[in-house]
């Protein structure tokens, strides 16, 4: 049994000139310590992958099932739970609050998860990414990769046990995003289930495994051709 278990997902959204189907007939697992990278172009699918399996949205068809949570059949409350505590996500455009610090922001993962010592954990958590001298520094005061960082270390700080990364380097330089997708690297070791998604076919190289979607589709699963590559032999 995987972390993730989808059997035969869609999801067809009704809009005023008929019906769109954003996925269909989608069938993924992904174990605990796996990376796993959404491939695919633009309008393909992957964010609404991302957000099925995150609960934001519920498929219309077909099972969702993560750490064993039915995300089709939860109650509310379930749903609330595991929201909380377990999965965690990074989006593309930080999504921080720009009214609290560093510390302020990462804490708050730690608290929504219900961590104890929250503080202690933030703290730590910006230390292992590489900001332990920001975390009084505003969003407003941090460069797009720092703010990326501090949006991982959120994720992070909550300790959940899957990683949901939508685009999370698609607005940095390609040092600051190497250094981004080396944590992203590091949680999978460290036995989270992780989904990258991109539409940067380089960047599935590190990937255990590449899910390649197209028009709402998997077309392609398996491992990156040669296997996978340390994050320092990518190039883009
Ligand atoms: N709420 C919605 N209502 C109607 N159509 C939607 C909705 N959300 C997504 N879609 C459509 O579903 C398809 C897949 O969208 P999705 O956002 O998952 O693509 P994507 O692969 O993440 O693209 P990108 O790389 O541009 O972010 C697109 O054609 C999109 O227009
Ligand atoms: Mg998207």
């Amino acid at each position: 049994m995987g972390v993730i278990e989808l059997a035969g997902v869609a999801r067809r959204y009704e809009t005023g000139g008929g019906v769109v189907t954003a996925l269909a007939g989608v069938d993924l697992t992904v174990d605990a310590g796996e990376l796993v990278v959404v491939l695919g172009p633009s309008g393909s699918g992957k964010t609404t992958l991302l957000n099925l399996i995150g609960a934001l949205d519920t498929p219309s068809e077909g099972r969702a099932s993560v750490a064993g949570h039915d995300l089709a059949a939860a109650s509310r409350g379930e749903l609330f739970r595991y929201r909380r505590e377990t999965v965690s996500f990074v989006f593309q455009s930080f999504n921080l609050f720009p009214g609290l610090t560093a510390l302020e922001n990462v804490r708050f993962g730690a608290d929504v998860a219900g961590r104890d010592d929250a503080v202690g954990v933030a703290r730590d958590v910006l230390v292992q990414v590489g900001l332990g001298d920001r975390v009084d520094h505003f969003p407003a005061m941090l460069s797009g990769g720092e703010q990326q960082r501090v949006a991982i270390a959120r994720a992070l700080a909550t300790g959940n046990p899957v990683l949901l990364a939508d685009e999370p380097t698609g607005e940095l330089d390609f040092h600051t995003g190497t250094q981004i997708l080396q944590l992203l690297r590091d949680q999978a070791s460290s036995g989270r289930a992780v989904l990258v998604v991109t539409h940067n076919r380089e960047i599935a190289r590190m990937a255990d495994r590449v899910v390649e979607l197209s028009g709402g589709q998997v077309v392609h699963v398996g491992p990156p051709e040669g296997g996978p590559v340390p994050v320092d032999e990518l190039r883009w």
